[in-house]
Parts: structure tokens; sequence; C-alpha cells
């Protein structure tokens, strides 16, 4: 049997959701608020699902500590306090979701993880909205 162990982690950053094929009254009607061109912010809240077998030797799936140092470096100090498609190069031309953001949290911890591991992103973009990445 698996066990899965989570760390949880927040950060904040502004963004805007638009598609710049599409024209402004598009985007409006599409994206809304969220098109603002002078961005918006969210408090985003990070929780990351590792899921393997219980180590014999130490008692666990990984060791949390590691799993939080890999949080703040690959996704906590590039993303919070900034602008997500203006600072974040993932960004420059994808549009910032909470859906791809949750897809690019996902591929930059992943190839810093053991293969032996599966991992899950759940991002919240406010505390009723929120995604899985992958499913
Ligand atoms: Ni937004």
């Amino acid at each position: 049997m698996k066990t899965a162990v989570y760390r949880r982690a927040t950060f904040n950053a502004a963004h805007r959701l638009y598609n710049p094929r599409w024209d402004a009254a598009t985007n409006n009607h599409i994206f809304g608020l969220c098109n603002n061109p002078n961005y918006h912010g969210h408090n985003y809240t990070l929780v990351v699902k590792v899921t393997g077998d219980i180590d014999a030797e130490t008692g666990y799936v990984m060791d949390l500590k590691i799993l939080n140092n890999l949080i703040k470096e690959l996704v906590i100090e590039p993303f919070d306090h900034n602008n997500l498609n203006l600072d974040v190069p993932e960004f420059k031309s994808l549009n910032p979701t909470a859906e791809n953001i949750a897809k690019v949290i996902y591929e930059k911890l992943r190839v810093h993880l053991d293969n032996k591991y599966e991992i899950q992103i759940r991002l919240y973009e406010t505390d009723n909205n929120f995604v899985e990445y992958p499913v």
C-alpha cells in the first residue's frame, strides 16, 4: 500500500488572464475582471502531494524538509511577490490561470523528485477555487 505525504506553502502574486490572439472585447467577455490590464493579485495556497512507499529505514515516504526546500527554491522564490506574466519566464506566453500555474509547478518539481514518487499539485487561487494537476 502506498502512503501520501503533503506539504503546504503560500505565496502571493499578480497576474492578468488574456489571450493575445483575441480582441479586447472577447478577452473581457471570457476573463472579466481577471483581464484587468493593470493586473490583480491572489494569495495562493499550494499543496504538494507525494505518494510512495514508507521507507523501512526512515519510516518516511520522503523527508518533508527536502520537499519544503524544493518548493521554496523552485516555486516560492520565483513566484512570491512577483507578477507572473512579467516576472516568471514560464508565463511569458502561457496564460497564468490556476490550471497552468499548477502544471508549471508540477513540471518544475517533477524533475527534482525521484521517479519512485507520484506527485500531485493542488493550487488554491481563492478559498473556494482550486485545481489539481495531474488527476
Ligand atoms: Ni486572477
